[in-house]
C-alpha cells in the first residue's frame, strides 16, 4: 500500500461540504486527490474560457491558411500576430527556453517540433500544431491535427484514431472518477485500432499555469491517478503512434519528439473543466 499525500484539508472550524465528504471518502482509502487549490472558482474558469475563445480562434485560423509550400516559421507568426493583437500572450514563446509561439510536429515528430523557415509543409504531411494561449494570466492549451492535401490511409487513420481517443478519454473523464480511468479509455482504443500511446508525455493541470497537477497520462489502469473534482481544469492530449510508443528527443534542438522507428504519429488536445456532470471542453 502507497500512502498519499493527505492534500484534502477541511478549514478549521467549517463544516464538511458534499464536496469535502466525497474527497475525503477517497482520500481515507489512500488515493491521490487534489489539494484545494486546484479546484478553481467560477470566476478562474470564466478567465480560462476566454482564453480558450482565443485560442481557439487561432487554431481556426491556422486551419484555414495551412498549405503544401507554407513553412511551419509562416504558422508561427500567424499565430504570434494573432495573439498579440488579441492582447493575449503566447505561452510557448520562451518557455524553459522555447523559441517560438507555437509547436509544429509534423509525420514522426510526436510533439514540441520548433517553427522553422526551413521546413516547408507537403502533400501528404500531416501535422500537429499546439498553442497556448494566456490571456489576463489565464491559460488555455489546444492542438489540433491538421493533413495537407491528400494523405496515405495509414496516416488519416492515425489522425482519426487520435482523435477519438481524446474523445473517448473525455468521456471517461467523470466526476469523482480517477485520472486512470481516462488513460485507460484512451489506450484501450489505441490499442483495438492497431496504433500505440506514448508514454513519456502526459496531459496536465492548466489554467493559473501552464502545467500543474495532475499528470493525466493516456495509459494505464482504471481507479489509479488523482481524483477528478468539480473545478478541477486539466488538459487531455493523446499522442498515439502507427508503431511502436518508444520517442526520442531530438540531439539537435533538444526539443522535438520523435518516434523510435520513425512511423508517424498524430495528437489531438483540449482544455477542460470538470463539472457535476462530466467535462466540459474550453477550448472550443
Ligand atoms: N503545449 C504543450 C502542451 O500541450 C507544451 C509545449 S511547451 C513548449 O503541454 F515549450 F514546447 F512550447
Ligand atoms: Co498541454
Ligand atoms: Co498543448
Amino acid at each position: 500500500m502507497i500512502f498519499q499525500r493527505k492534500n484534502w484539508v477541511v478549514p478549521k472550524g467549517q463544516e464538511p461540504t458534499e464536496m469535502d465528504k466525497k474527497v475525503l471518502y477517497w482520500q481515507n482509502k489512500g488515493k491521490l486527490v487534489p489539494r484545494r487549490g486546484l479546484i478553481l472558482t467560477p470566476g478562474q474558469i470564466d478567465g480560462i474560457r476566454q482564453a480558450g475563445v482565443i485560442n481557439t480562434a487561432i487554431l481556426d485560423l491556422v486551419g484555414e491558411k495551412i498549405h503544401a509550400g507554407m513553412s511551419t516559421a509562416e504558422i508561427d507568426k500567424l499565430v504570434y500576430d494573432y495573439t498579440i493583437s488579441h492582447n493575449a500572450t503566447p505561452a510557448c514563446l520562451g518557455y524553459e527556453g522555447f523559441p517560438k509561439s507555437c509547436c509544429t510536429s509534423i509525420n514522426e515528430e510526436v510533439c514540441h517540433g520548433i517553427p522553422s523557415d526551413d521546413i516547408i509543409l507537403e502533400e501528404g504531411d500531416i501535422i500537429n500544431v499546439d498553442c497556448t494561449t494566456i490571456l489576463n494570466g489565464y491559460f488555455a492549451d489546444a492542438s489540433r491535427m491538421f493533413i495537407i492535401g491528400k494523405t496515405t490511409p495509414e496516416k488519416e487513420n492515425l489522425v482519426r484514431v487520435a482523435k477519438e481517443c481524446l474523445e473517448v478519454g473525455m468521456k471517461a473523464a467523470k466526476p469523482y472518477s480517477f485520472v486512470g480511468d481516462i488513460g485507460n479509455a484512451i489506450q484501450t482504443h489505441a490499442h483495438k485500432n492497431g496504433c500505440t500511446v506514448v508514454r513519456d508525455l502526459c496531459g496536465h493541470g492548466v489554467g493559473l499555469k501552464f502545467h500543474d497537477e495532475p499528470e493525466v497520462l493516456h495509459y494505464g489502469r482504471k481507479g489509479t491517478g488523482m481524483l477528478l473534482v468539480p473545478g478541477m481544469v486539466f488538459t487531455i492530449e493523446p499522442m498515439v503512434n502507427l508503431g511502436d510508443w518508444h520517442v526520442f528527443i531530438d540531439a539537435d534542438n533538444n526539443w522535438t519528439v520523435i518516434t523510435e522507428d520513425e512511423l508517424p504519429s498524430a495528437q489531438w488536445e483540449h482544455t477542460f473543466v470538470m463539472t457535476e456532470n462530466g467535462v466540459e471542453i474550453l477550448t472550443h
